[in-house]
């Protein structure tokens, strides 16, 4: 080891004291033996570094910074280059404020559409999720802060995080919610991981020693810290024993206590706590010193990078007639609530104090563009049609060529900590549509939201673009798009439904109660749609430009695809070059087609580019359970390359020797499967996947609460049960009704949290005692 030397100078006491933080950002520091404490602070879209008091939800104001596109957004630039510069932007943020650990990027798979903080996740694909995550690590780490890839793994919606079962086999787990992580580790080396909140098949993911000691540590040779999240913590001693070094925040020693009790009985090993120690020093002195050096920021620089990476990942989804870009010459209104107040980020622990957000409307107004005025439409935070503004803007739309209608998803309805309810707009931003289409042909829609949303007007409009969440710099990249001077390159990271119904998880998602059972298996996103001939409104991969692109000349040597691509059209552009492979007539379930590789390309009018792509042999694997390995079925693969999943232009076929074929996952043991109908997978069906019966989904009403259980369970008890259910959604409507969103959400997580984190997080304040008597009262035993 290599810090054994000042180990062995350490107490027992002093030990276990690392193992938990000094507050709720800092790690502790031991002067006596020059230990330096360091700063983690979220992350991952731009730097929350709170000044004044700390909390995790985002409430407490922190320092100015810059808020950069999040994750759902940047994923739609399918650009390596830009997430590695916005990881060297953030982490400068850092070194400046003396960060030493930034806690992002965030690389949840997108499951569901509805989970309430998929606008801070890449995308339905691992791996995409993958490539680009590395990227934001490589960039950080090469300035030397350390980045915290999170949430590892499955934290797959938000409704009852900290204690959900998500169900799942291990083929799933290992090919989709491992592979992001798996690429991230093995490609860009992070210094740390944080855990997740829930369980994966009834193990806590941050004392599960088959994902940290089997796969993090063993397979993926991992040589960081494993962080808890933020109260993340069950069993502190199992964590230990799992390979987690560090639980945060502070629990004002309980923990650590915990820690010491368990060595002196001989209930833990001290070896493993040294090793714990051993990798947490080696973060803190590798990471500490890189603050020492002043940097001084130029803001307005971050600033056009926050542009600069908004404009290139916004996502032209229609454009009829060349509505877009505008001509100087013509009149356009500004219609809609989002157009003078943007909404460009989302709520949580990654909301950010940005150093400037420019409004649409003012943007616009001094571009070259004729605005003849702008009109509010529609009441934000609310469903209800106000008259007065609608016929305002209304009069507005009559008296110009185009309108640009600004609407999206409000600030209420995408956050940590709950799920969305629907994919739909309000009903009163869907009125306005519907009245405006009827006074001016010529509208262009653009939404904000951090994920898709169901278009029923798109056949009555004549542009859509999507902005995602865009960050501060979103009205100037805007402004870029619509004069023609950036021409739109972004594509859809994830599927656009026709409707929520069609989403293959949407008879499962979210678990209510108890577990949460991921039957649709392999069959997320693209996977689903793609192979059992659903029809989407907009493709996985899909995005139009203001130009074309030709592909031609597919060649192939070995595992290394050749192919050009030219630009046909009028005005320079870049295109996103898509590698997907399908296996012809396989024998075992698996998706018709996965996506295995891309390049993003810049290309002058008439210009072309050789273009190619190196597959590995993981690229043709599947997870054998069987084997506990990566298996090939042998046979031909086809090679395909396009613009999108639907826009395939070349084909090529790759031969692949058998590996560690097996004659599990057959097509006739899984009749349901095979032809992709996961919504209503049977029971024999999945348990068969799965290896083992999965526990009730819901509840027992009967059986008496424990501390690992949930004010949200103690509703179904006596009136005191109730009573405290009841408080609690009283004040979280109460302050729904007087537009305090954050606050309201925030209140709805208290419901979500086990009793065991009382005392840790109120320091003590609540004592184990005192929950442990309420818990008796609330069980009917005093
Ligand atoms: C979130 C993490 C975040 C942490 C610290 C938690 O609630 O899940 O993503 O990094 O808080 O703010």
């Amino acid at each position: 080891m290599k810090y054994q030397s000042l180990i062995e100078q350490m107490t027992l006491e002093e030990k276990a004291s690392l193992m938990s933080g000094e507050n709720f950002w800092n790690t502790k520091a031991i002067e006596r033996l020059n230990i330096p404490s360091i700063m983690l602070t979220d992350g991952p879209h731009g730097l929350r570094k709170q000044g004044g008091k700390a909390d995790h939800l985002g409430l407490n104001a922190s320092l100015p910074a810059t808020c950069y596109p999040t994750a759902a957004t940047l994923a739609n630039s399918w650009d390596r280059e830009l997430l590695n510069e916005i990881g060297q932007f953030l982490a400068a943020e850092c070194v400046s404020e003396n960060v030493s650990v930034i806690l992002g990027p965030g690389l949840n798979l997108k499951r569901n559409p509805l989970c309430g903080r998929n606008f801070e996740y890449f995308s339905e694909d691992p791996y995409l999720t993958g490539e680009l995550a590395s990227q934001q690590v490589k960039g950080i780490q090469s300035q030397g802060v350390a980045a915290s890839p999170k949430h590892f793994a499955v934290n797959s919606q938000e409704h009852m995080r900290m204690t959900i079962d998500e169900v799942v086999d291990e083929r799933s787990l290992r090919e989709l919610y491992l592979e992001g992580f798996r690429r991230v580790v093995k490609q860009s080396k992070p210094k740390t991981i944080m855990s997740s909140y829930n369980k994966i098949n009834g193990i806590y993911a941050n004392e599960h020693p088959h994902l940290m000691n089997d796969i993090l540590y063993g397979e993926w040779q991992f040589d960081g810290v494993m962080v808890t999240d933020w109260g993340g913590n069950n069993d502190r001693v199992a964590g230990l024993r799992a390979g987690n070094q560090l639980e945060m925040p502070s629990t004002n020693g309980i923990t650590d206590q915990e820690i010491v009790v368990a060595i002196q009985t001989g209930e833990l090993s001290e070896a493993i706590l040294d090793q714990a120690v051993n990798q947490l020093l080696k973060l803190v002195f590798e990471t500490s010193s890189v603050t020492e050096k002043p940097v001084t920021i130029d803001y307005q620089k971050h600033h056009e990078k926050a542009v600069d990476a908004a404009k290139r990942s916004m996502v032209l989804l229609k454009n009829q007639k060349e509505i877009l870009p505008l001509r100087a010459s013509e009149k356009i209104a500004l219609i809609g609530d989002f157009a003078n107040k943007p909404r460009y980020q989302g709520a949580g622990s990654s909301l950010i104090n940005p150093t400037q957000v420019p409004n649409f409307v003012e943007v616009l107004k001094e571009s070259p563009l004729s605005i003849q005025g702008y009109a509010q439409g529609y009441q934000r935070m609310g469903q209800r049609v106000k008259t007065k503004l609608v016929n305002e803007a209304i009069e507005l739309a009559k008296k110009v060529d185009k309108v640009l209608l600004f609407v999206g998803l409000d600030e209420s309805r995408e956050a940590e900590g709950i799920d969305r309810h629907d994919l739909k707009l309000p009903f009163n931003q869907l009125h306005l549509i519907e009245e405006i289409t009827k006074v001016n042909p010529n509208v262009v829609i653009v939404l904000a939201g951090g994920g898709v949303l169901e278009l029923p007007f798109e056949e009555r409009v004549q542009g859509i673009l999507h902005s995602y969440l865009a960050g501060q710099g979103v009205a100037e990249a805007l402004k870029e798009i619509l004069l023609g001077t950036y021409n739109p390159s972004g594509k859809l990271s994830e599927t656009y439904p026709l409707a929520y119904e069609s989403v293959p998880s949407a008879t499962y998602y979210p678990g209510k109660e108890a577990t949460s059972e991921h039957r649709e298996g392999l069959f997320v996103g693209y996977r689903y749609f793609d192979t059992a001939n659903v029809p989407v409104k907009y493709s996985f991969g899909y995005g139009l430009s203001y130009t074309k692109f030709a592909y031609s000349d597919i060649t192939r040597e070995d595992l290394s695809v050749s192919f050009t691509v030219s630009n046909s059209g009028k005005v320079a552009g870049e295109e996103v070059a898509q590698l997907y492979i399908e296996k012809q007539e396989s024998k075992i379930i698996r998706a018709k087609r996965e996506l295995k590789g891309f390049e993003k390309i810049y290309l002058e009018p008439g210009q072309s580019k050789v273009v190619t792509i190196q597959l590995t042999e993981h690229d043709f694997s599947y997870y054998s359970l069987v084997n506990q390995d990566w298996a090939i079925e042998a046979g031909n693969y086809n090679i395909q390359i396009g613009s999108s999943i639907e826009d395939i232009r070349l084909t090529t076929m790759i031969e692949q020797v058998g590996k560690n074929e097996s004659e599990e996952y057959q097509l006739k043991k899984y009749p349901t499967y095979a032809q992709a109908n996961v919504q209503r997978i049977p029971d024999a069906e999945f348990y068969q996947l799965l290896g083992y019966q999965p526990p009730a989904l819901l509840w027992d009403p009967k059986k008496p609460l424990g501390m690992n259980d949930t004010i949200a369970q103690a509703r179904n008890k006596n009136w005191l049960g109730k009573s405290s259910y009841n408080i609690v959604i009283f004040v979280k409507n109460v302050l729904k009704i007087v537009k305090q969103p954050l606050w309201s959400n925030n209140v709805y997580f208290v419901l979500n949290m086990p009793f065991r984190q009382m005392e840790r997080f109120t320091g003590g304040k609540i004592s184990k005692k005192n929950v442990q008597r309420y818990l008796r009262w609330v069980n009917g035993k005093n």
